[in-house]
């Protein structure tokens, strides 16, 4: 008889201000503070069970089983042994996950599936059906956030909604995760242009490490403290043209340092230098209000108010056609349900 299935949702997260580059590789702690809009539509749901009668994990991917050669496979079990080592949990687990986008569309779902791994792997070793229950055997959303963080660094942010902050603190041990106390309920649509794809060359884990051997990633961590607080300010007073100018300059700081890395990292494609070209063009003489941020890859987010977002889906579509979008927006955070695997997604 196997005990209680539990169903973890966990959205990706964009960020605003970019996390790049490490200040202690072992702990994970990063180089500068990170901010981040929570997703609302890209996530990924994992769905876990204790076992009895298995001595291994048993991962699948929807329905299919995945081999332990798969790197997917791999990601999970270096996950599932962290959390094993650092909460004393043993038992297998029978995990089951998908991700509600496109997978292999080139957009990182290491964040969302990380995310969801804790939240799933935790509830199921607790037995624990609500946030609270995890609370009471002392995994509350702040130690879910620094658990999942050790899994991808931009996972933490992904157990929170809203605006979520990163902080780095003065030490790898008090670095924290939680939500901006301003903004929660100002929401931006996110548009996702898929522009590629292709998984990246250089994977952020790698990337991370590069980071300081850029002659910008000194004078990049140096000007974070002063960016963030300008950022802040623009989310309290929902100075959205600010934010975006500043959500921009952000993002092409960050593929600065990485083309100046040693051995360099582009992750951007033409496409992507003529999309954003095209998209401030169309904000200077149209008056489109839309600003792009862009991770690890070569897709481009484009950032809007709610009441603009049919304009610049139109025009994106118009300009555009060869490129799908996924349509997102700020969202409330990961969820948590009992479930056995027939009332699942699963099924
Ligand atoms: O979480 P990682 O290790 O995949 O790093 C994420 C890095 C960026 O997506 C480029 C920036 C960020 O803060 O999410």
């Amino acid at each position: 008889m196997n005990s209680l299935g539990f169903e973890a949702t966990a959205p990706s997260n964009i960020a605003l201000l970019k996390y790049w580059g490490k200040a202690a590789a072992a702990d994970q702690w990063p180089a500068n503070d990170s901010l981040s809009m929570t997703l609302q539509t890209s996530r990924t749901v994992t769905w876990a069970q204790m076992q009895n009668d298995t001595r291994e994990d048993v991962l699948y991917w929807e329905r299919t089983r995945l081999p332990s050669d798969d790197p997917r496979a791999k990601k999970i079990q270096r996950h599932l042994q962290w959390l094993r080592q650092n909460t004393g949990f043993a038992k297998p687990l029978r995990i089951h996950t998908y991700n509600t986008f496109p997978t292999g569309c080139g957009i990182a779902s290491s964040a969302s599936g990380m995310a969801a791994l804790t939240v799933a792997a935790l509830a199921a070793w607790t037995q624990s059906d609500q946030w609270d229950r995890l609370k009471t055997h002392g995994f509350d959303r702040s130690t879910l956030a620094q658990f999942a963080r050790m899994g991808s660094g931009s996972a933490g942010r992904s157990l929170f909604g809203g605006y979520v902050a990163w902080n780095k603190n003065t030490s790898p041990t008090n670095q924290s995760i939680a939500p901006l106390p301003v903004g929660q309920d100002w929401s931006l649509v996110d548009l996702i242009v898929v522009i590629s794809h292709e998984a990246k060359a250089i994977s952020s884990s790698a990337g991370h490490e590069l980071a300081a051997t850029s002659p910008l990633f000194a004078p990049r961590v140096a000007g974070i403290a002063e960016r963030r607080q300008q950022m802040e300010g623009a989310i309290r007073e929902r100075d959205f043209a600010a934010l975006g100018l500043l959500m921009e300059i952000d993002a092409l700081e960050m593929h600065s340092v990485m083309m100046t890395m040693t051995p360099p990292a582009n992750y951007l494609l033409p496409a992507t230098v003529e999309f954003i070209s095209w998209l401030r063009e169309k904000r200077h003489q149209q008056g489109l209000r839309a600003y792009f941020t862009i991770d690890a890859g070569p897709n481009v987010h484009v950032l809007c108010e709610p009441s603009q977002a049919a304009l610049v889906r139109y025009a994106i579509q118009q300009q555009f056609p060869q490129f799908s979008l996924i349509d997102d927006a700020m969202g409330h955070g990961p969820t948590l349900t009992a479930k056995n695997l027939q009332e699942s997604h699963f099924a």
